[in-house]
């Protein structure tokens, strides 16, 4: 079949803009295309090719940026803080990384660092915490919060810390560690499961995460109880999506409050959402106006005293941080009346960004070489496994990445994938997990070597 190809029409021969690189508002600020048509990441003044790192680390691998972790959560406290002072609001505003999101050493900790406080979601994450401690990573005035189900070996480790003098709150989840909880010493917060849906993914018919609202009013007094917790969903992409759950749960934060004088805090969870296909959604400073001013307008209105905020926002922060990056081994026919392509990676979706398999997440997939090429193929991408479903299709459409017979070597960058993707990631048909390098202050470092055959047999008993 006669190949048909894409060309780039003349109004998008600006290959900064036709990728999408270079805008604030899609995260890509920090990206940009040299004359030689290769991709160029920003760090400050130092600026990094990713070709040559290519060249001189191979692929499959991941690049992180903690410099990007560092401005996230900075520009996430400092924003709060500003709108806190001008819409006069009287509580006080907390981020807390949530651990679960990416507990890689070089994630977590420039998070802390630029004063991110710490979510976790097991006994495992709080064991980190308990490392972090020891090693003198802390500012004093750090904040644990711990999510998740509590195991015998997590509780205990939460009371060993308390003991420290650690600044932790257990968040009850159930009856079970509501009565657990009686015996704890110091404050603790609680799970609610509102009864507001949002649009979004993750907006499950059945939730099971926490209590009800009429079984937290039916509860009444909590012991030591400081904190109101929910977590409406993930990927949230409508600001609505959280002023409505807001404003319930200030209704039962005011309800619970009279046998509860103590409960001071709500904590709204994760949710701030990501531009993954380069559409336009909220800017930051949107999204933290509508929450503060919602929070202070609903609680004036029903006369209760403006709580604390607390958000754990973690595909915000860490997704934009990492980019994961593949050789085009070879492509093939799609179908016989199809002229889309299958192009091969040296990598797996399955394996390494595994979300692509589990919740069909979309990526901004984009050439490390070859930018400015005039011939661009519609392709889907094939990941290295032996499985029908090692697949990117960009929901079924296709991607656009420029011809393989006048780029013979190409090589392809996926956005924004620092987020979910490493704790998930598996060894379908034994395949290596890509290298991990850290890119910071002008220089690359290996975190992770690309795994080796030893390495992959010791995993399965071999
Ligand atoms: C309790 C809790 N907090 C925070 C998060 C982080 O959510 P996101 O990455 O969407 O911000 C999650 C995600 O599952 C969560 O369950």
């Amino acid at each position: 079949m006669k190949k048909r190809v894409a060309k780039r029409s003349s109004a998008k021969s600006d290959p900064k803009k036709f990728w999408k690189l270079g805008v604030d508002d899609f995260n890509t600020e920090h990206f940009s295309v040299n004359a030689e048509g290769q991709l160029i990441v920003h760090e400050g003044k130092h600026q990094y090719n990713i070709l040559d790192v290519i060249k001189k680390y191979g692929t499959s691998t991941e690049i992180v940026f903690p410099t990007i972790i560092e401005n996230r959560v900075r520009d996430i406290i400092s924003t709060f803080d500003a709108y806190i002072k001008i819409l006069g609001y009287k509580g006080k505003y907390r981020y807390h990384y949530p651990m679960k999101v990416n507990q890689n050493k070089e994630f977590v900790l420039p998070a802390v660092n630029v004063g991110a406080n710490v979510d976790v979601s097991s006994s495992n994450e709080l064991y980190i915490v308990k490392r972090m401690l020891e090693q003198g990573v802390f500012r004093k005035n750090i904040h644990i919060i711990c999510n998740g189900p509590k195991t015998p070996s997590y509780m205990d480790l939460v009371e060993e810390l308390r003991a420290k003098n650690l600044n932790i709150v257990p968040i009850i989840e159930d009856y079970v560690e509501l009565e657990r909880m009686k015996k704890f010493n110091g404050p603790v917060g609680i799970r609610v499961n509102l009864d507001v849906k949002v649009k979004s993914h993750w907006d499950k018919k059945f939730n099971r995460f926490g209590f009800t609202e009429a079984e937290l009013l039916k509860i009444g007094k909590v012991r030591n109880l400081s904190i109101l917790h929910y977590h409406i969903s993930s990927q949230v992409e409508t600001l609505e999506g959280f002023a409505a759950p807001l404003k319930r749960a200030i209704d039962l934060y005011a309800k619970m409050r009279e046998k509860n004088p103590g409960l001071d805090t709500i904590d709204i969870g994760g949710g701030a959402a990501i531009p993954y296909e380069k559409k336009r959604l909220y800017s930051t400073k949107t999204l933290i106006q509508r929450i503060v001013r919602t929070a202070k307008t609903h609680a004036d209105k029903i006369g209760v005293k403006h709580p604390n905020l607390v958000s754990e926002w973690g595909r915000y922060v860490a997704a934009p941080a990492q980019i994961t990056l593949y050789r085009i081994m070879t492509e093939k026919a799609l179908g016989p009346k199809d002229d889309r392509r299958w192009y091969v990676i040296d990598g797996s979706f399955m394996n390494d960004l595994l979300d692509t398999w589990a919740i069909h997440q979309k990526w901004h997939v984009i050439p490390v070489n070859a930018l400015n090429a005039k011939k661009l193929r519609r392709v889907w991408l094939a990941g290295s496994s032996c499985d029908s479903d090692d697949k990117y299709t960009a929901g079924g459409t296709h991607i656009l990445l420029p011809d393989l017979e006048t780029n013979r070597e190409l090589y392809i960058a996926v956005l924004d994938t620092g987020a979910y993707q490493d704790p998930l990631a598996s060894h379908h048909c034994l395949l290596s997990s890509p290298a991990k390098l850290i890119a910071a202050n002008g220089e690359i470092k290996i975190a992770r070597k690309r795994e080796q055959p030893e390495e992959v047999r010791k995993l399965f008993g071999w």
